[in-house]
């Protein structure tokens, strides 16, 4: 049985008073919750307070993203080794606004998700397709791209352990939610690629997320789809209410 698993990306959102309000109204609200795994991920310059608020709880903490090196003249980036250090337990990479905004390759993803599992880190692996490769009728042959280099070379073993998040392009931000059929039909064809690069087992085991325009109102609809593990929520993770609500959702 896969834990369902509920994760927030603040992306570049908060302020210092109001990541430390939401990381103590959420603690708060999500204290009794056993049945799903939550996570959250701040911006890097929160993290040390919220590792320090999120002490003792059922929150995971998680960074938005990572380089691949361990030390050195990287002027701007920060290492997996300093992420654990910070009290991390996942890191997300390949989100679609790195690589379409900040030029991000399959194979950086690759040496990002390797540095990570050597440091024992929670990769959360996004792939997802843009609007006019839905429309080409590409869509499979995108994220099966997205997922083969991504896990180029990453020992059977180790795979069961990234979560990988689908998130569509045009349905992040844009409030027009993958529908819960389309969105399976994606986790289904994952799931197919992970037995065939690892194996029957792995591909039981993998979690598969997905993100794009995740809210209360749509996530049990979503969580009901066999295949569909969890969400990776944007917008609706700046409100404890919100994000609240999404981690009780009800399989109908
Ligand atoms: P939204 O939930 O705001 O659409 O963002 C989704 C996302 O990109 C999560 O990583």
């Amino acid at each position: 049985m896969r834990k369902p698993v509920i994760i927030g990306n603040w992306k570049m959102h908060t302020t210092a008073v109001e990541a430390t309000d939401l990381l103590a109204d959420l603690k708060n609200e999500l204290a009794e919750v056993t049945d799903v795994e939550i996570g959250v991920s701040p911006p890097f310059v929160y993290i040390n307070t919220a590792r320090d608020i999120l002490k003792n709880s059922n929150i995971k903490l998680g960074a938005q993203n990572v380089y691949w090196e361990p030390a050195g003249a990287f002027t701007g980036e920060i290492s997996a080794p300093m992420l654990k250090d910070s009290g991390c337990d996942f890191v997300i990479v390949g989100h679609s606004e790195r690589r379409h905004l900040m030029g991000e390759t399959d194979e950086m993803v690759n040496k990002k998700i390797k540095a990570l599992l050597n440091t024992g880190l929670i990769p959360v692996f996004c792939v997802g397709e843009k609007l006019e490769e839905r429309e080409e009728g590409t869509t499979q042959t995108v994220i099966r791209k997205q997922v083969e280099s991504g896990l180029d070379d990453i020992p059977v073993e180790k795979i069961k352990e990234i979560i990988v998040a689908y998130e569509p392009v045009w349905a992040i931000g844009t409030g027009k939610t993958a529908t819960p059929q389309q969105a399976q039909e994606v986790h289904s064809f994952i799931r197919q690629l992970i037995i065939r690069l690892a194996d029957a087992a792995a591909a039981e085991e993998i979690r598969i997320i997905y993100g794009g325009s995740v809210k209360p109102d749509n996530i049990d609809a979503l969580m009901t789809e066999p295949d569909i593990d969890g969400a990776l929520v944007g917008g609706a993770s700046l409100k404890a209410d919100s994000f609240a609500k999404i981690v009780g959702f009800k399989l109908q």
